[in-house]
């Protein structure tokens, strides 16, 4: 993390603060005084303000059941953001892993570690999503088949992976996925003929949202939801 981050996420200096103490030599970092805010500052590395020593900030992890309304955005004009309920102090360094649509609800995870965003996020990990959909129309077999062999969606490459269906109803099912294209749901229902009403995400990878959560609440993950 650079040194004007990690100072001004451990005290009460905004960021451009920082690098001014920085910057008139009142940091150390491992005994020397470090005057460039940019430079890089290992995990181990202790950092001092005017000898007294400082302790990194803890990073977080955060789970929050989505309302309908509100948008996925660090800022917007128009709409509220996920960034708008929480807070909590540095917000500006949290980042969603995963977006979900508007008008969708559910489990949106936001964090300010880097290694497990990229974790939790990065195609190559296969994290699976769940999302409970209410349909259009009702879901035939040759929907479900075509879903669980792998669809093609308008304008991609390649099929989507095959997805897991479990019916709760003729208009609504659980679907298990993959991957998290743009729309990705939307447009899978969409490419078998039938459309989304409404969509609620239950889980990320091993990450059941909390039912004690109502919409627009969170709460930080345990220990135990953070080891992926
Ligand atoms: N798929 C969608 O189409 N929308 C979402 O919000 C999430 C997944």
């Amino acid at each position: 993390m650079r040194l004007d981050k990690l100072f001004s996420q451990s005290t009460v200096f905004t960021r451009s603060q920082a690098k001014i103490h920085i910057k008139k030599g009142k940091v150390k970092v491992d005994g020397e005084t470090i005057k460039n805010p940019a430079q890089h500052i290992t995990d181990n590395a202790t950092v001092e303000y005017m000898g007294v020593s400082i302790s990194k900030p803890k990073l977080r992890y955060i789970m929050l059941n989505k309302p309908t309304g509100v948008v996925c955005a660090n800022i917007d004009k128009d709409h509220p953001t996920v960034f708008d309920s929480l807070f909590v102090p540095n917000v500006e360094s949290l980042h969603v892993a995963g977006r979900l649509d508007i008008d969708t609800t559910g489990l949106v995870l936001l964090t300010d570690d880097g290694q497990w965003l990229h974790q939790i996020t990065s195609p190559k990990h296969n994290h699976k999503k769940v999302y409970l959909v209410d349909l259009d129309s009702d879901i035939t077999e040759k929907q479900i088949r075509i879903l669980s062999e792998g669809v093609q969606l308008k304008a991609e490459k390649e099929r989507s992976k095959p997805a897991e269906i479990d019916i709760i109803s003729k208009t609504r099912i659980r679907l298990t996925i993959s991957e998290g294209k743009y729309h990705q749901v939307k447009r899978m229902m969409a490419a078998v003929g039938n459309h989304v009403i409404k969509l609620h995400r239950e889980k990320i990878a091993d990450i059941i949202l909390d039912d004690a959560l109502a919409a627009g609440q969170w709460r930080e993950l345990s220990d135990l939801e953070i080891k992926l």
